[in-house]
């Protein structure tokens, strides 16, 4: 496989990007204030961030390179986040360079340990292998970021749910 396209979602999408959109409803359970949630969902069912998949024909070989936009917001005093996942078999690291917007890179390993890095356009931002991680919109523009990583991993989202790993207040 070989290309060369610029980092912007519209052309992933010329190039046969795989649209993925991650709305409240599906992530309800990961937010802390469950009130404040339903209300939002009383109007609506928000769209918290859309990711921008392109084909990787060999897991074993090729690499995962996403887009994500995630959207500016707050289900209570929470910003908007993405889900948040572990890497396994194996578990490996990611680079999220931003492109786009502020926020951070929230990770937390197996042993407990939290850390926030960073995220913001001309950065990367890098999780080694055994933290799960996480990005969170603190910004009130449109967090657009990339990331990379081996295509040959398993996204692993309940072990990540269980650390209920958030942004400090
Ligand atoms: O590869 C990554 O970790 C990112 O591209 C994420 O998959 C993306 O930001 C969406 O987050 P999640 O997979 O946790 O829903
Ligand atoms: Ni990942």
């Amino acid at each position: 496989k070989l290309f060369s396209i610029p980092l912007l979602p519209a052309d992933y999408e010329t190039y046969g990007a795989l649209k993925t959109v991650r709305r409240l409803s599906q992530m309800k359970s990961l937010y802390a204030d469950q009130e404040a949630a339903d209300r939002l969902l009383e109007n609506g069912d928000p769209v918290i961030y859309e990711v921008y998949e392109l084909p990787h024909p060999n897991d074993e070989t090729d690499l995962l390179v996403n887009i994500t936009v995630l959207y500016p917001g707050y289900v209570g005093d929470e910003p908007y986040m993405t889900k948040g996942h572990f890497h396994r078999e194996p578990d490996t690291a990611e680079a999220v360079i931003g492109l786009s917007g502020e926020g951070e890179l929230l990770v937390q390993n197996r042993e407990g340990e939290l850390r926030s890095l960073k995220v913001a356009a001309g950065r990367i931002s890098y999780a080694g292998g055994g933290w799960a991680h996480r990005v969170v919109n603190t910004g009130s523009e449109n967090l657009v970021f990339f990331a990379v990583s081996g295509a040959n991993i398993v996204h692993d989202y309940e072990t990540a749910a269980e650390l209920n790993f958030k942004k400090r207040q």
